[in-house]
């Protein structure tokens, strides 16, 4: 363990939760475990504590590497899935989560489908909170592990210019990557067919690019975002085909620049907002994030834990 001070909050609900000063505290951590791990190696930060990994969503990258996180930390680890949980006999989230806090647990990793769930949760717990994902409202640890990516590649945030491309309106990972990234003195901008923008878009203070060539122009990281089309019955885009023709990123788009890389928070839609040809593309660093996300929420999970020591 390094020589490290706690977060600004004892929680993580969203990306403004963090300060640069704790984003940079974090990704120091997180290269110590990089850099220190072994497989089969564990550390002591999360010894004696339990973590509840409570997901009322499907995940597969969250749950599994948040688990591994806690796991390598010496946590004692449980999950709670809410489709085998007395939630279907309809116990409420709060008596559940009353539950839960009986049986001595200190930290929560919660997913669900709700926007403001996590934050409803911390406000009714003693333990510590962390947002694995809520609704459309925030993904703050994928931020983290997309910034931390960023910054291994590039060693700099000032003058890096990142777009995020895709289905902004129902991205959680896109609100809490703007935050972030902003916090951390990169240029963001967004590129989406008008109806994939949030109404109120201006909220962020970000500019918008028109179509993917000039994105691709412009940009240093391309953030590509899924298309959450099991919403497309709402009619918000014409066709899933036409938004790939106008907005789907290709090889041939990295043929241009390739010093470019790409990220994608996963799971990916192959052919509608990525081309598969563009998966084993060298700048192409989706599976690099996953490895990060093990790393950067070990660093979390341990300087949340100061709490406790
Ligand atoms: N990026 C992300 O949240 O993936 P999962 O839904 O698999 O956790």
């Amino acid at each position: 363990m390094t020589n490290q001070s706690a977060l600004s909050k004892p929680y993580l609900l969203e990306a403004s939760d963090l300060t640069k000063e704790d984003v940079f505290r974090i990704f120091a951590q997180a290269q110590f475990y990089m850099d220190d791990y072994e497989k089969g190696k564990k550390y002591d930060d999360l010894k004696g504590l339990t973590v509840a990994l409570a997901f009322f969503e499907p995940s597969t990258r969250t749950k599994l590497s948040f688990e591994l996180a806690a796991k390598r930390l010496s946590a004692d680890t449980f999950s709670f899935q809410a489709s085998s949980s007395s939630l279907t006999k309809g116990e409420s989230l709060i008596d559940t989560l009353r539950t839960i806090e009986a049986m001595g647990v200190h930290i929560y990793v919660v997913r669900h489908g709700n926007s403001g769930a996590a934050k409803f949760l911390q406000e009714n717990t003693s333990g510590v909170v962390v947002n694995a994902g809520d609704g459309k409202h925030e993904h703050p640890t994928q931020a983290i592990l997309d910034a931390f990516t960023i910054y291994r590649h590039f060693s700099k945030f000032e003058g890096l210019r990142v777009t995020i491309i895709g289905d902004i309106l129902h991205s959680r990972v896109a609100r809490s990557n703007i935050i972030m990234l902003k916090t951390l003195g990169a240029e963001v901008r967004l590129c989406s067919p008008g109806t994939l923008l949030p109404r109120h878009k201006n909220i962020w203070e970000v500019e918008y690019i028109d179509n993917v060539d000039d994105a691709v122009e412009w940009s240093d990281v391309l953030l590509v975002l899924r298309l959450q089309h099991e919403r497309m019955k709402s009619g918000i885009i014409p066709s899933v085909r036409e938004f790939s023709k106008y907005y789907g990123v290709t090889l041939e788009h990295f043929s241009r620049k390739p010093e470019m890389i790409l990220l994608h928070p996963g799971p990916v839609n192959y052919g509608i907002e990525l081309e598969y040809e563009v998966s084993s593309y060298p700048n192409c660093l989706i599976e690099t994030q996953v490895t990060h996300g093990v790393f950067t929420r070990m660093a979390l999970l341990a300087l949340l834990a100061r709490k406790y020591k």
